[in-house]
């Protein structure tokens, strides 16, 4: 019996999936966002689908089955500071992928792709265009969520305790960070439209069904490292084990200041644990224990049983496969996102955040110490570890499936919000309340006078 439901459900399955064309568009993102979006392309492939995949970065060794690579080759500078970022690069970038033609082919193609996944990183000139070459889209999220993203989804964004994306608050804001906090969300708005967007984030804050969570989808089981410098430098730590120290992919080693450079190196001298450091160039003066590397599979150090703590700059792919790794953290947030990741880390109890402009070498190591023994921070850890990684299924799983509903169901326009539809003075009821107040003055002058007609009248008698 129980055999023959399997199979009536396989052929049932086999009638429902179609191979489908989706189209990825990453095109201005650093290596952090491609490897949360690397195991969604690989599924879809694997599922039959044909995904075409636009990346500033290939694949390691072969692309996987089914899936199209383009390089994209972006705007340099981008991997210089934070600065750099925000001046005219924006422009620069539209432009440039404007002129690389690719848009103009897709939107000559006869075929559309039945959907296109977009990283919501610096794509908002793409935003207006994908219709011409693609039935529905899926905004890609890799961070908490921004105002532009909360506009298109028309999201509950209660400014009370859902902090903006930049601040360095957490969900309980006193009144002047809640001032602050509303100030800034009001002052940012975006006008756009999409069906659906795939997101993680910290705090419990009101979501619409547009919006699913995969955080979590680029960690996996730690494997062991391969026979190398690195593993035999890792494995010789003894007991006190090792820390780990990376500011992530988007800015170079050697661009995180002096200050916290030397701090760095005058701490490391003085602890016992050993130290590997992702830095691109040399650093003189280090100590023994420590040495520098231009690459390594985070994950899989992350979850090397001799790792102590992990030193990062609070991005969310940091902050999450070290949470996954059971790792404590100590954060040193330098901008976007950063401060917000880093502030929920400390308030967690999972690590320690810190200034990099004014850390001093005894306060690292004072963090160290704290992060490596601590008992309390080690339960928490531990904790929000296991609730981390509970999940109803894989979080892969769930983009997967979510992606292909969106197919099925032709961009399930029926799980948007009649929110859109909506002015500000309607979604906010201020008709409503004002009609209310309306009638509730009427009503109380309509009584003070019948009651000083009343009192009058039988003064008079
Ligand atoms: C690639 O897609 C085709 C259908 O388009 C499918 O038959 C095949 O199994 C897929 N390849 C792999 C390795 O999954």
């Amino acid at each position: 019996m129980a055999k023959t439901i399997t199979l009536v459900f396989l052929c049932l399955q086999l009638l429902a999936t179609s191979s489908e064309e989706i189209l990825i568009l990453q095109p201005f993102c650093p290596k952090s966002h491609k490897v949360v979006v690397d195991p969604i392309a690989e599924t879809l492939g694997s599922k039959g689908h044909h995904v075409t995949y636009l990346s500033p970065f290939s694949y390691e060794g072969s692309a996987p089955a089914n899936v199209t690579e383009i390089v994209y080759h972006q705007y340099k500078p981008y991997f210089a500071t934070f600065q750099d970022i925000w001046r005219d690069l924006h422009s620069k970038l539209c432009q440039q992928l404007y002129d690389s033609g690719l848009l103009q082919k897709w939107t000559n193609n006869k075929k559309k792709f039945r959907v296109v996944l977009i990283d919501s990183v610096f794509t908002e000139c793409i935003l207006p265009l994908w219709r011409n070459f693609g039935d529905s889209v899926i905004i890609l999220n890799s961070s908490p969520l921004n105002p532009m993203i909360v506009k298109m989804l028309n999201l509950p964004t209660p400014y009370s305790h859902v902090p903006y994306i930049i601040h360095p608050y957490t969900h309980r804001m006193s009144f002047s960070q809640r001032f602050v906090n509303t100030l800034y969300w009001i002052s940012s708005s975006y006008v756009a439209e999409l069906s659906q967007a795939i997101s993680s984030f910290f705090y419990p804050r009101p979501y619409l069904p547009t919006v699913i969570r995969i955080g979590g989808i680029q960690c996996r089981p730690a494997v062991p490292l391969p026979e190398s410098n690195l593993k035999k430098f890792i494995e010789d730590s003894g007991d006190d084990g090792f820390i780990l120290v990376s500011f992530g992919s988007i800015i170079n080693g050697e661009f995180i200041g002096e200050n916290l450079i030397s701090a760095l190196k005058t701490a490391f001298a003085h602890i016992k644990q050993r130290v590997i450091w992702k830095y691109e160039s040399e650093i003189t003066g280090l100590s023994n224990n420590v040495r520098t590397v231009k690459w390594f599979p985070q994950g899989d150090i992350l979850g090397h049983p001799k790792i102590r703590v992990f030193i990062n700059q609070g991005g969310l792919n940091s902050v999450q496969e070290s949470l996954y790794n059971q790792v404590p953290q100590i954060c040193f947030p330098m901008a976007s996102d950063q401060p917000l990741h880093a502030v929920a880390v400390s308030n967690l109890g999972i690590g320690i955040q810190l200034d990099y402009t004014t850390v001093t070498a005894e306060e690292i190591v004072s963090s160290i110490n704290k992060a490596s023994n601590d008992p309390e921070m080690r339960k928490m850890v531990e904790y929000y570890s296991k609730v981390f990684r509970d999940t109803p299924e894989p979080p892969v799983q769930t983009a997967v499936y979510w992606i292909e509903y969106v197919m099925k169901f032709n961009g399930a326009l029926h799980l948007q919000s009649a929110a859109g539809d909506l002015n500000s003075i309607q979604y906010y009821l201020l008709d409503v309340y004002g009609l209310i107040l309306l009638i509730m003055l009427l009503v109380g002058t309509l009584l003070w006078f019948s009651i000083k007609k009343t009192v009058k009248y039988f003064l008079l008698i």
